[in-house]
């Protein structure tokens, strides 16, 4: 990506919901995942993690997205649980963001929760400005016990955002209109 106004970058980004192949390789997701975690951080707990999951490892990845899905609602339909298990399909790769709050005499919880939460908007940038495409997703199966357990969350980690990577495809989103920031100045 090029442009001489890194406000420019900024501004342009815009997040993908469609997106192909190539995933970053291990070295460019390496390197994302360093800036994504120059992030503001009190007392550099790095109360965040990632976990990567890419190509075939989707498919058990969106597997348990669905059997969550069928004990959250036991009479859901096939077409429904199919669907469901697609979630985890739509890039060639998911970045699940892992907040790992502990309680800290100085620090609470909420904090280590929001720099979690700039980890995770540091890598969508990041990858915007790498050229790759990004799509912050939640979900309640980021919460359900068995996704927890494909993940191999621990007690009290939890997911902030599912990060879909890729390389843009599909129709470039329309500009950004320029939303004026909502600004009080105190004198
Ligand atoms: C915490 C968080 C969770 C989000 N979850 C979803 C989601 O589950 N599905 C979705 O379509 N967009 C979700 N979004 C919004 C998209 O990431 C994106 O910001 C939105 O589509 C607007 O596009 P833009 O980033 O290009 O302005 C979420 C954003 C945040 C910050």
């Amino acid at each position: 990506m090029s442009g001489d106004d890194p406000l420019e970058l900024l501004r342009g980004r815009r997040s993908r919901p469609s997106l192909a192949a190539p995933a970053p390789d291990p070295d460019e997701l390496h390197d994302l995942l360093v800036a994504a975690s120059a992030v503001p951080d009190h007392g550099r707990l790095r109360p965040w993690r990632f976990v990567v999951i890419e190509g075939p490892a989707l498919v058990p990845l969106g597997d348990s997205f669905a059997a969550a899905h069928a004990e959250r609602s036991p009479d859901a339909t096939p077409a429904e649980l199919a669907r469901t298990r697609t979630k985890a399909l739509r890039a060639p790769m998911v970045v699940a963001v892992v907040a790992t709050p502990h309680e800290h005499p100085k620090v609470p919880m909420w904090e280590q929760r929001a720099a979690a939460v700039c980890a995770a908007h540091g890598l969508v940038l990041a990858a915007h400005l790498r050229g790759f495409g990004a799509m912050w997703r939640t979900g309640w199966y980021g919460h359900a016990p068995k996704v927890r357990a494909h993940l191999g969350l621990y007690d009290g980690e939890e997911v902030t955002g599912w990060i879909y990577l890729g390389t843009p495809a599909g129709p470039v989103p329309s500009p950004r209109p320029d939303a004026e920031p909502s600004v009080t100045w105190l004198g």
